[in-house]
């Protein structure tokens, strides 16, 4: 591997997809917390392999129609429920089986390129759903977030996930934080969780 392939260096969305890709093995199930155009649900689709679950979730018709689209086109969608509703009810949807089960939680906060920049995640719902998140992450399990500030309401949501992710215990979660110091403008970054007991 050269230094620029090395995953420290790649986009905060690729990061998040190597950081993923080691705990999917197939069989297992696994969480898109925001669809959006479906990027992220195709890529855990494409790991979960064949009895594995993937739920995805997005509140916007869009979002739902434009991930339903890309798993018919790659015949993968029998491994997906696709959920409109919020990230925040993920628990009442899985159920409690799902509790200590699941592979991998993906995030991509901030609004579906291409369509209304109004519809935001938000702290609210987001902080809920991270903590479902973790709940329902298996040791080992992982939890990815990408978090955009560069919009209006992107910051507060940023800072309110930060500060939630600062108070989780350490002897069950080891969280980090992978950020460019010299890009100019707002560029995505991530925040990364591992379920250690
Ligand atoms: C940056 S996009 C996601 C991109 C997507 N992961 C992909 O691979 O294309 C953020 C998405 O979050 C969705 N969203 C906003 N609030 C939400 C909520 N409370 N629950 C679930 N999805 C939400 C938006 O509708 C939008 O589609």
């Amino acid at each position: 591997m050269t230094q620029s392939n090395m995953p420290i260096w790649a986009s905060a969305v690729r990061q998040a997809h190597q950081l993923c890709a080691p705990v999917l093995e197939a069989g297992c199930v696994a969480i898109d917390a925001t669809s959006g155009n479906g990027h992220d649900t195709l890529f855990l689709a494409q790991r979960v392999g064949k009895t594995g679950k993937v739920y995805a979730f997005d509140i916007q018709d869009a979002a739902i129609k434009a991930t339903r689209k890309r798993l018919l086109e790659s015949g993968l969608s029998e491994r997906v429920s696709l959920i409109q509703a919020s990230h925040a009810e993920m628990l009442s949807h899985i159920g409690p089986r799902g509790l200590g089960a699941v592979s991998a939680v993906m995030f991509n906060l901030g609004y579906l390129p291409g369509a209304d920049h109004d519809v935001i995640t938000t702290a609210g719902s987001t902080l809920d759903a991270i903590d479902s998140g973790l709940a329902l992450l298996r040791p080992d399990g992982v939890m990815t977030i990408v978090v955009y500030t560069g919009h209006v309401g992107g910051r507060e949501e940023a800072d309110a996930v930060e500060t939630h992710i600062v108070s989780l215990d350490p002897s069950r979660y080891d969280a980090r934080l992978l950020r460019s110091m010299n890009r100019s403008g707002e560029p995505p970054y991530l925040i990364a969780i591992r379920r250690v007991a």
